[in-house]
């Protein structure tokens, strides 16, 4: 497990790794039952700011415990999957770390590549069997990555993403003039009217639904079924510092994400809480802080998830068609759960109050069911 000891003063990666070592865990167990190879690409895999010697607090020490977690227990149960780990950096100090990782994963084969990420696509695609399912995280320092140099990548089959977007960067970007700042933000959201639109938002909250809808659209030529987007917060104040973007061909997957999602969700509550602690304390020398402190930022993620349980709400009943055009509900739950940040348990519990309600109308719904079946039709009763 990430431990917050290995990370004083960049605890935004916390939230991150949080994230990442629950979805990987999930993911890989899972997509090993059905593919025979899995391969994690880490395409700016550094070490970064690592303070732990095995390479726990970074994202490729993560990916290789839960490749090597899910591999054991699917041999324990009779079946062998091979286990890649493909991690690309470009600085040669951090290179040189990751040639020491072979013999303390002999179960995984460890590839690093030396280079930039995107001069090596072709080399790391060739790498990947077609038979393989491959996870891409695409963690880079700065923003200056060009988008449709990614698309062989965003194209592969059998494949999902996670790209940290650096909102606070590239909102500060999107308003100078510099031609080179623009050229290199117009190469990362190629796509899209996006300044146009910008130059009309009046809040910072329209500035950010802005960008984050345009890198959406962006992602969204890599054909993925979902894509949606988790702010991670700078620790002591409200505000976003990057996002993360994830990008997935099923609905399984978009379950699961969320899922991890809100436990993050959690801890990234708990972590800002030590945070503004911290600083609290360095100024006011008041210890006594701590409780109201904690407890207010324990709050603040309840409401967050309050609020989005009740958007998920109005999304249903907006999304539900009209009697004469019923869909079934496999067909509405992700497209509330792309939008809003609730699990899937809580929309099945929400369907089946606005059924009770007399809001929904679910005609196959079957005695003794307490939420709705994938193959129910559902419809907004008129
Ligand atoms: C933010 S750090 C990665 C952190 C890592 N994902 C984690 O969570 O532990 C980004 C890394 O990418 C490397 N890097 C920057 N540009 C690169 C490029 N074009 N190709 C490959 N690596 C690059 C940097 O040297 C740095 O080590």
């Amino acid at each position: 497990m990430v431990d917050i000891e290995d990370y004083k003063g960049r605890e935004q990666s916390y939230v991150k790794h949080v994230l990442l070592e629950q979805y990987l865990e999930a993911l890989v167990h899972k997509t090993a039952s059905v593919y025979p190879h899995i391969v994690y690409v880490d395409g700016f895999a550094g070490p970064w700011q690592s303070s732990n010697e095995q390479f726990e607090d970074t994202s490729f020490g993560i990916a290789l415990r839960a490749l090597r977690r899910a591999k054991a227990s699917w041999k324990a149960a009779g079946r062998d999957v091979t286990m890649s780990a493909i991690l690309v950096e470009k600085t040669p100090a951090a290179f040189q770390q990751l040639l020491t990782l072979q013999p303390k994963f002999p179960d995984i084969n460890v590839i690093p590549e030396k280079g930039d990420f995107i001069s090596l696509i072709p080399t790391i695609l060739a790498t990947i069997p077609a038979r393989a399912f491959a996870f891409f995280l695409l963690d880079p320092k700065g923003w200056r990555i060009p988008l449709k140099a990614l698309q062989p990548i965003l194209a592969r089959d059998n494949s999902e993403v996670l790209f940290n977007f650096m909102f606070e960067f590239i909102n500060r970007a999107a308003s100078i003039d510099d031609p080179a700042v623009v050229a290199g933000l117009n190469e990362l959201l190629p796509f899209g009217d996006w300044r146009t639109r910008l130059s009309t938002a009046q809040t910072s909250d329209e500035r950010k639904a802005i960008l984050i809808d345009a890198f959406t659209q962006c992602l969204s030529t890599g054909n993925y079924k979902h894509i949606c987007e988790t702010t991670i917060l700078r620790p002591d104040k409200d505000r976003a510092l990057y996002s993360l973007f994830y990008g997935t061909r099923h609905d399984v997957g978009l379950e699961v994400f969320r899922d991890c999602q809100v436990r993050a969700l959690e801890a990234q509550a708990a972590t800002r809480a030590t945070a503004k602690v911290d600083s609290a304390e360095r100024k006011t020398g008041q210890t006594e802080l701590f409780g109201s402190l904690h407890e207010m930022s324990a709050n603040e993620a309840t409401a967050f998830l309050d609020a989005e349980r009740k958007k998920a709400r109005d999304a249903l009943v907006a999304l539900a068609p009209a009697s004469s055009s019923p869909i079934l509900y496999k067909d509405l739950w992700p497209q509330v759960l792309v939008r809003h940040v609730v699990r899937r348990p809580d929309v099945n519990k929400l369907a089946a109050e606005l059924r009770k309600e007399d809001v929904l109308k679910f005609p196959d719904w079957e005695p003794k069911k307490r939420v709705p079946q994938p193959e129910y039709k559902v419809y907004r009763s008129d």
